[in-house]
C-alpha cells in the first residue's frame, strides 16, 4: 500500500515507521530486522534528496537524525546527518529568525518554521555536547528573545543557548578562575556542573575557599541527573539514546571523581555509594544488547569496580 505513494511522500512515511521501529526495538528485539529493512530503504531515498535545496529535503534529514538519535546501533553517523541538515538550514535562511517566509517544499509547510528550527537546534546542541564538537548553528539569547513568540519554544531555546554560553565561558581562554565563575553565578542546568567535573583537579589561589561549594554542587547535580534518568528510563518515552547514555555515564564519573579526589568534602557517604551503583546499573541497562554501548559499559564497570572491590562478586 505504502509503495503507491510518490517518493516525496513515501520518504516521510518510511521515516516515521523507522523512528517507531527504532523506538520499539529497544524493548523488543524482534523489531531489529524491521528497523534494518526500513533503514536501508530510507537511506537510499535520502541519498537522492541530499542535493535538493528545499524544506522537504531538510525535513527528511531531520527525521533521519531523530531516528539516529534513538538507535543504539548507529553510533556517530548522526554527526554527519546533522551537519548536512544545519548546512541546508543555513542555505534556506531558517536561522534568520525575522524571516517569516515559509520554506520551499510541500510537506515542510505542515510544520511551523520556528518549531522546525527548535527541533534542529536542540538535537544539534545535545549531539555536539555528547560527541564533543562545536555546534554548527548558534543563536543568541537576544535573537531568541526578540523573534520567538511562542513562550515554551522561547524557553527551550534559551536553556540550550545559556548552556552553551556557560560552558564556553567556563572553558574560555582567560585568566579568570573557572570555579569562581561557576560558584559566583550558579547555573540551574545540571549538565553544566556535570560537564565541568574535570575542574575538580583545578588548583589555584583564587578559589581555595570555594572548592567545597563546587564539590557539593557537583554532587547534588549529578544525583539529580541520575534521578531524572532513573525515572525517564522506566517510562516508555522516546529518549535520545546517546544523550541519555552521556548524561548517565558522565554523572556517574563525576561522582566517582569526587569520591576519589575530595573524600574529605563528602558529607553523606551512603547516598554517594548508592548513587554510584545506581549509575552503573543504569549504564548497564542502557547498554545491554547493543554492541556500540559495550565500551561505555566496560569503562564504567572498570571505574566502579576499582572503587568498590567487593561489589563485583555480588553482581
Ligand atoms: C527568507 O526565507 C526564504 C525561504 O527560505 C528565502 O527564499 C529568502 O531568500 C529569505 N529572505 C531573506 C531576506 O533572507
Ligand atoms: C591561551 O592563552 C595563552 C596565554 O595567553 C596562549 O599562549 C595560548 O595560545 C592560548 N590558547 C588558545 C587555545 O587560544
Ligand atoms: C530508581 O528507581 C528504582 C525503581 O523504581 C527505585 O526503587 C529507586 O528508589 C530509584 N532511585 C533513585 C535514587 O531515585
Ligand atoms: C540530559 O540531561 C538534561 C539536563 O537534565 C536533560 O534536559 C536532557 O533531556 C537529558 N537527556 C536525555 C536524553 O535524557
Ligand atoms: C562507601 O564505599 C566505600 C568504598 O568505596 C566504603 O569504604 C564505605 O564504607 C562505603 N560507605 C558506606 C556508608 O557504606
Ligand atoms: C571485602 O571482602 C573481603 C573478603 O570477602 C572482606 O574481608 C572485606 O571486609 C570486604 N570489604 C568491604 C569494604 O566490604
Amino acid at each position: 500500500m505504502v509503495k503507491n505513494y510518490p517518493t516525496k511522500k513515501l520518504i516521510f512515511i518510511l521515516e516515521i515507521l523507522l523512528v517507531s521501529a527504532a523506538h520499539i526495538m529497544r524493548q523488543r528485539s524482534d523489531f531489529v530486522p524491521i528497523k534494518m529493512l526500513l533503514h536501508e530503504k530510507v537511506l537510499s531515498i535520502v541519498k537522492n534528496m541530499i542535493g535538493d535545496c528545499d524544506g522537504d529535503s531538510l525535513l527528511a534529514l531531520m527525521y533521519l537524525a531523530i531516528y539516529e538519535s534513538l538507535d543504539p546501533e548507529v553510533g556517530k553517523t548522526i554527526w554527519k546527518t546533522l551537519s548536512l541538515a544545519c548546512n541546508k538550514a543555513e542555505k534556506l535562511h531558517l536561522t534568520s529568525l525575522q524571516n517569516s517566509t515559509s520554506l520551499p517544499g510541500v510537506t515542510v509547510k505542515l510544520v511551523p518554521k520556528q518549531r522546525l528550527l527548535s527541533v534542529l537546534y536542540k538535537l544539534e546542541i545535545s549531539t555536539s555536547i555528547t560527541l564533543g564538537r562545536p555546534p554548527s548553528i548558534v543563536l543568541t539569547c537576544k535573537q531568541i528573545e526578540e523573534y520567538i513568540y511562542d513562550t515554551q519554544l522561547k524557553n527551550e531555546l534559551l536553556i540550550e543557548t545559556t548552556l552553551l554560553g556557560t560552558l564556553s565561558s567556563i572553558y574560555d581562554n582567560t585568566t579568570n578562575c573557572p570555579i569562581l565563575k561557576l560558584t559566583s553565578q550558579p547555573p540551574t542546568d545540571p549538565r553544566v556542573y556535570v560537564l565541568s567535573a574535570q575542574l575538580l583537579s583545578h588548583e589555584c589561589s583564587e578559589c581555595n575557599g570555594q572548592k567545597e561549594t563546587f564539590v557539593n554542587n557537583l554532587l547534588a547535580k549529578s544525583l539529580e541527573l541520575l534521578e531524572i534518568e532513573n525515572i525517564s528510563l522506566k517510562s516508555y518515552h522516546a529518549i535520545n539514546y546517546w544523550s541519555c547514555l552521556s548524561n548517565v555515564s558522565i554523572a556517574t564519573i563525576s561522582l566517582l571523581i569526587c569520591k576519589k579526589l575530595w573524600p574529605q568534602l563528602i558529607r553523606d557517604d551512603t547516598e554517594l555509594n548508592l548513587s554510584i551503583l545506581l549509575g552503573q546499573k543504569l549504564v548497564s541497562l542502557l547498554c545491554s544488547g547493543w554492541f556500540q554501548g559495550w565500551h561505555v559499559r566496560n569503562f564504567i564497570d572498570l571505574c566502579v569496580d576499582a572503587c568498590f572491590p567487593n561489589a563485583t562478586a555480588k553482581r
